[in-house]
């Protein structure tokens, strides 16, 4: 049952799972059908128990619960609810109501299923709770005394802002070791993210260009064709700002920016990722352009006059000798007219322009990077070639890697799954840390103090077209 799909791959010690927030979303989309795929691909430990957990109001038997895991499979899984292994991972899930006043079911459980496991068992919690349930969780999980020998994953929003960020890592330093903590951004488990470690620094082909004497730009885009989704009351409280940028987008951005790690340990990854962070200036609120969409406002638990933004386009700038003048651009936003997850590295033109100009050439000659990371993911590189004839004109060319042609699509985890193992295996190098959080919620603190009226822009467009100014002289890549 837990032969891996690659012998190379570790396969984690035997584990409780408790996964709070069982019946929401965020468990029913990815959490459930990501460990039923860990499973098939043999990836869980030999022996395991997946207890889901809800406070009362959301009680279930466990029968409801597997029936429910199967339908969570069946809809959003990335293979079917059927066969020995779906037997296997049925028998292991049980439901336990759990409020944070009384975790003593839930303390009896767990006790129960690592005796049936026996041995040694790992512990692992899985927060996917919202951002106001957080905290009595972890507190009650300390009061009872289930965060010993445990490892607990806890979601983003880490805060709203810096002081909530503090009193959150407070409350989890009281409860927890920072060991024991793994902050959850699940951008930062997708393949192509991993990727850019390796672009840089196991090959000599663009590290050497990959600073401010050669770049003219970073853009990190995110645009999102779907809505906010039922997700009114807690949108309203988080925006895109807060909900996309604070959270994913300056974590890739860390991972484009940082110097070559002494290795890939927690450790030294972590650390390098943190200086960024902590050269990244304060955002200027003049160079953010905040939108909301047409119709957010009629959407349930908004109100009528929101301000909240839907969208955001901001220049940011890392301010240290590799990076310092070159603006890196963050967009993303909802009901826009694509749905992309596109990182572009623009490179400056030749200092000498040899070749004439020709009529279908870019204006712009400069090279391109472009890091397509929405899973399966590719690379494209964009560059000026010699069109065929007896001229010399140029024409733009492009060479391509793409993941799903050229490795077995078997081994592909999801971002979500991929943490998960990591978290079951201990390792924290793909987590983020309490003060790169802390120093995030600093960088966005001058845009979340002073925040300019939203601009509307219409459904399927690709937002307000003040986002023009926010990138002058350059251009958006997305959509050419
Ligand atoms: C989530 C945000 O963290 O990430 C969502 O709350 C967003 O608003 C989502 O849509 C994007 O994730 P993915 O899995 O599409 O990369």
């Amino acid at each position: 049952m837990n032969t891996p799909i690659d012998p190379d791959y570790e396969v984690p010690r035997n584990h409780v799972i408790v996964l709070f927030g069982a019946t929401g979303d965020l468990a029913k989309r990815k959490i459930i059908p990501g460990l039923f795929h860990l499973a098939s691909a043999g990836l869980l430990p030999e022996r395991y128990r997946i207890i889901g957990s809800a406070p009362s109001r959301f009680a279930m038997g466990t029968d409801a619960f597997r029936s429910y895991a199967r339908d969570a499979v069946r809809q959003f899984g990335s293979n079917q609810p059927e066969g020995d292994v779906w037997e296997h991972f049925e028998a292991s899930l049980s439901f336990v109501v759990a409020d944070p006043e009384d975790f003593s079911s839930l303390s009896r459980a767990v006790t129960a299923a690592e005796h049936d496991i026996g041995g040694t068992v790992g512990r692992l919690f899985h927060l996917a709770v919202p951002p106001d349930a957080v905290l009595a969780m972890i507190e009650a999980l300390g009061a009872c005394g289930l965060h010993e020998n445990s490892r607990v994953i806890c979601e983003k929003p880490f805060g709203v802002d810096l002081a909530s960020a503090q009193n959150l890592n407070a409350v989890i330093k009281a409860n927890f070791e920072e060991t024991q903590v793994f902050r959850i951004d699940h951008f930062l488990g997708k393949e192509s993210i991993d990727n850019i470690l390796a672009l840089r620094f196991a090959n000599r082909l663009f590290e050497p260009l990959w600073n401010r004497d050669h770049v003219r730009y970073v853009q990190i885009d995110v645009p999102e064709t779907i809505s906010i989704e039922n997700r009114g009351a807690f949108y309203e409280e988080t925006g895109a700002f807060r909900d996309m940028v604070v959270t994913h987008l300056f974590q890739v951005l860390g991972f484009i920016a940082m110097e070559q790690p002494t290795s890939l340990d927690a450790g030294p990854l972590r650390d390098e990722v943190h200086k960024v962070f902590q050269t990244l200036r304060p955002i200027d609120p003049a160079n953010v352009v905040r939108g909301q969409y047409d119709g957010y406002r009629n959407e349930h638990g908004v109100a009528p006059d929101s301000q909240t933004e839907t969208f955001v386009a901001l220049r940011a700038e890392v301010e240290n000798t590799r990076w310092k003048g070159v603006p890196f651009y963050l967009r993303t936003g909802k009901c826009l007219a694509q749905s992309r997850q596109v990182i572009t590295i623009g490179f400056d033109e030749p200092v000498m322009r040899l070749f004439p100009t020709g009529t279908s050439e870019p204006k712009w000659r400069g090279n391109k990077l472009v890091v397509d990371f929405a899973d399966p993911g590719s690379i494209h590189a964009h560059f000026l070639t010699k069109e065929p004839g007896p001229h010399m004109h140029l024409d733009s060319a492009e060479m391509t890697f793409h993941y799903q042609d050229s490795f077995r699509a078997a081994n592909n985890l999801e971002a979500y799954e991929h943490l998960i193992l990591e978290a079951m295996l201990g390792s924290r190098a793909l987590f983020t840390r309490s003060d790169g959080i802390e120093r995030l919620w600093e960088v966005a603190a001058p845009l979340l103090d002073n925040p300019q009226p939203v601009q509307f822009y219409a459904k399927g467009s690709w937002g307000p077209e003040a986002i023009a100014d926010v990138i002058e002289p350059n251009e958006w890549c997305l959509p050419q």
